[in-house]
């Protein structure tokens, strides 16, 4: 009921309005929903799956379902008490940068509804890390809760400054208690300081040097870097293998947006209108998969791989599952089937795992490679 009356009456009428203020306005209703006890309540009745088959555990985090909210839609802190009503089973607040930054020029989000994908061109819009450490010091979580981390948007003299931006976050972070993980986004493809710098952190130099530096915080907690999409295997693999000599560093999150328009997924009309900015949903999801495949392959579990790119229904999580992925972030899925989407997806692994013989996730992770 609740996913047809989406699908078909609020759904035609927030497309037609422009997406910066939907996306807004979602974020004001649904803080609005987290600060009442008996609308979380009803909203967990509506929306929320809990079966014991999806319960799994990752270094010390217990997660009931593998579906998390990834960075970019929630990048103020404003869904800590909803996530978990709607159905999410983690969630990432950001990407959050040391100083604040206002966004890139609007229209900073698009729809391209035959591609099944949004434009995205917000730059890491958020009101800073000090800002965000205040609020969230103020709620409580009860899902794991993981902060994105990245560069503040501006231009720097040399890589060292970039690496020094992005250290005193995650010090912040790391000092403050406050997170259950962290993620470290070193893959936006919308930032204008990348040009001006003479290594990037996807260059073995870049991102030797960034994890040099990481490595001298405590970071106790789980740490995932989140990838480009585009990179092709072998580059991927060479940043991968750098990563795998430093313990603190968890596992990946593949990946983040497309930039190539080219892409064969794309309506072609759609993508030649389209505006200023990058994309996800359905144009991400086979480069995601093969990347997910292609790193599991190799390093089986040395690293926990969270799958992240085009999930839409049960079978896409269960896809990226089998392939490698212990956990799955989505956002583009959410915004075109709707807020059931979460719960039914959910609902799908139940069944998917039962037919294959499965009690758990856990036993359903890189299963196409046992
Ligand atoms: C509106 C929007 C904003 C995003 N902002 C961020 C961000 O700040 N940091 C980040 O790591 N990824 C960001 N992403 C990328 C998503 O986290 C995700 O990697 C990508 O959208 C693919 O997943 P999906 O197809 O389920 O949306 C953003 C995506 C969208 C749609």
């Amino acid at each position: 009921m609740i996913k047809f009356l989406y699908k078909n009456i609020l759904k035609p009428i927030l497309f037609k309005i422009e997406a910066d203020y939907v996306h807004v306005f979602f974020l004001h209703a649904s803080s609005f929903i987290g600060r009442f006890k008996f609308l979380r309540f009803i909203t967990k009745k509506i929306f929320l799956y809990k079966n014991e088959y999806l319960n799994t555990k990752i270094l010390g985090l217990k997660i009931t379902n593998p579906l998390g909210l990834a960075a970019g839609f929630d990048y103020n802190a404003d869904l800590l008490n909803v996530a978990e009503n709607v159905g999410f089973g983690f969630q990432t607040v950001g990407t959050i940068t040391n100083l604040p930054y206002e966004g890139n020029k609007k229209p900073m989000l698009g729809r391209l509804p035959r591609s099944k994908s949004l434009l995205v061109n917000k730059g890491f819009k958020n009101n800073g890390i000090d800002f965000i450490l205040d609020k969230v010091s103020k709620k409580k979580n009860n899902i794991p809760v993981g902060i994105s981390i990245g560069t503040t948007n501006k231009s720097y003299c040399d890589i060292k400054e970039m690496i020094e931006d992005v250290t005193n976050s995650f010090r912040k972070v790391v000092d403050s208690h406050l997170f259950d993980f962290y993620e470290l986004n070193i893959s936006c493809p919308n930032l204008s300081n990348i040009t001006s710098v003479d290594s990037a952190f996807d260059t073995k130099e870049g991102f030797t040097l960034l994890l040099n530096k990481l490595s001298t915080l405590a970071i106790r907690k789980p740490l995932f870097i989140k990838m480009y999409l585009e990179k092709n295997v072998e580059e991927t693999l060479l940043l991968v293998e750098i990563a795998s000599s430093y313990n603190f560093v968890t596992g990946f999150i593949f990946a983040n947006l497309v930039k190539d328009r080219s892409n064969i997924f794309f309506d072609k009309d759609e993508i030649t209108n389209a505006g200023k900015g990058n994309f996800s949903g359905k144009p991400t999801e086979e480069m995601s998969n093969n990347l997910i495949s292609e790193v599991y392959k190799k390093y089986k579990n040395r690293f926990v791989i969270i799958g992240c790119g085009g999930v839409f229904s049960g079978f896409d999580a269960y896809e990226k599952i089998k392939r490698g992925a212990s956990l799955v972030q989505m956002i583009t899925g959410m915004i075109y089937e709707g807020p059931t989407v979460m719960g039914d997806i959910n609902k799908d692994l139940v069944k998917l795992l039962k037919k294959d013989g499965y009690k758990s996730i856990g036993e359903a992770v890189g299963s196409y490679y046992k």
